[in-house]
């Protein structure tokens, strides 16, 4: 039997395929390359020594789907394949709703007519949009969320939920990402942004590598203690660990489960620059900036209950994080090259 990861050649994706090989898992990917390289599948071949069954295929293509789960013996789905940069959504969101919200549906009815009805799906802390209180756990309410990619995520954890409530066979977990950074230790697979990064760990390692003059942080007047957004960073290699421990709740039955997938420990962008230079020694130079719409103060994680159910705690603390995300940067200054 062998679980199919969509998306499986992009950033979180990648590090999970190599988590689940060495787990012992059969890995079947398909990805539509929209935002990835072949490369990354053979950096996890080299890594894991075994290897990765691979479609060149996109989730809203029905027939090819088909093809897929007709010659593969598919037990669990892994869905990381969508769009995900924020600001992009916001002027593109038909595009958006169509790939995230179509293609997933596409799949499910794709899994349904082969009777496969285990997926484990990448959601988002988005989905709490701006919280009463932190930590938040997962009976805190969600939210609205600020872009059209922040509703893909709420609205697909609203499908996947009543597909599950109205046949039992499924098993559904939402897994709510925190902010994932680092690199698998080899240095051989990261996050390969395209164009300026949205995101702060891959702006910092981009300005440490000298493509980038300055990181500019987005605002210093938050209710905050130094003034800067905290949000709970997440080791990658920590987040795909979590899918491992995800696959076995599915195999002893999972039915509906929702779980946060962070640290619980908040940190401040000032926090991470200045962990940054202490965790590579290399000072990242800064200037404040206005605030960038959208931004909440604080978000971090209650990881309790993921602890308690899946026997699942991130490992890796911020130093990692640092340690990881420069090792893979500073050895792929271009990232796979395309
Ligand atoms: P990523 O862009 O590196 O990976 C997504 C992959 O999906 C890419 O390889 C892309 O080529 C592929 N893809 C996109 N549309 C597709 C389609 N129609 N058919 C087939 N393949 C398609 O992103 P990531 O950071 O690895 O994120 C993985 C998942 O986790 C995404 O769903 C993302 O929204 C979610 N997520 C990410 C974060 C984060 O901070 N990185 C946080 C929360 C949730
Ligand atoms: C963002 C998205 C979220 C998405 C996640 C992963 C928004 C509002 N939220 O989360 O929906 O799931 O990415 O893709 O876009 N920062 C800077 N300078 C930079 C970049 C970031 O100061 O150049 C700050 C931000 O203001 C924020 C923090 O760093 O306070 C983290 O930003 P980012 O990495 O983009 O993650 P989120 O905003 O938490």
């Amino acid at each position: 039997m062998a679980i199919l990861v969509t998306g499986g050649a992009g950033y979180i994706g990648s590090h999970t395929v190599v988590e689940l090989q060495n787990a012992g898992y059969e890995v079947v990917v398909l990805d539509n390359l929209s935002n990835a390289s072949e490369k990354s599948l053979q950096r996890v071949e080299q890594i894991t020594g075994k290897p990765v069954t691979f479609y060149k295929a996109d989730i809203l293509d029905k027939a090819a789907l088909e093809d897929i789960f007709a010659k593969e013996n598919i037990d669990s789905v892994i869905h990381f394949a969508g769009l995900k940069a924020v600001g992009e959504s916001v002027q593109k969101p038909w595009e958006y709703y169509n790939n995230n919200i179509t293609g997933t549906l596409t799949l499910l009815q794709v899994m349904r007519e082969h009777g496969v009805k285990n997926i484990i799906f990448s959601s988002s802390a988005t989905v709490y949009g701006t919280p009463a209180q932190v930590p938040v756990t997962e009976e805190t309410p969600k939210g609205e969320c600020t872009n059209p990619y922040g509703w893909t995520k709420s609205m697909l954890e609203q499908i996947l939920q009543d597909i599950q409530k109205a046949d039992s066979e499924w098993n559904v977990i939402l897994l709510r990402y925190f902010n994932p950074i680092g690199a698998h230790k080899s240095g051989l697979i990261g996050e390969n942004p395209s164009g300026i990064p949205n995101n702060l760990m891959p702006y910092i390692t981009q300005v440490a590598v000298g493509k980038r003059e300055e990181l500019g942080v987005f605002g210093d007047d938050y209710p905050t203690p130094d003034g800067t957004c905290i949000r709970d960073y997440v080791h990658v290699v920590d987040l795909a660990i979590g899918h491992v421990k995800a696959l076995k709740k599915i195999e002893d039955k999972a039915g509906l489960c929702i779980y946060n997938l962070g640290t619980g420990k908040g940190s401040s962008v000032l926090d991470i620059v200045h962990s940054f230079k202490e965790a590579t020694g290399v000072p990242i130079p800064y200037s404040i900036k206005e605030r960038r719409a959208g931004d909440i103060p604080e978000n971090y994680a209650n990881a309790e209950k993921a602890y308690r159910e899946l026997g699942w705690k991130a490992q890796y603390g911020i130093k990692e994080m640092c340690e990881d995300s420069w090792r893979w940067q500073s050895k792929n200054p271009d990232g796979y090259g395309e």
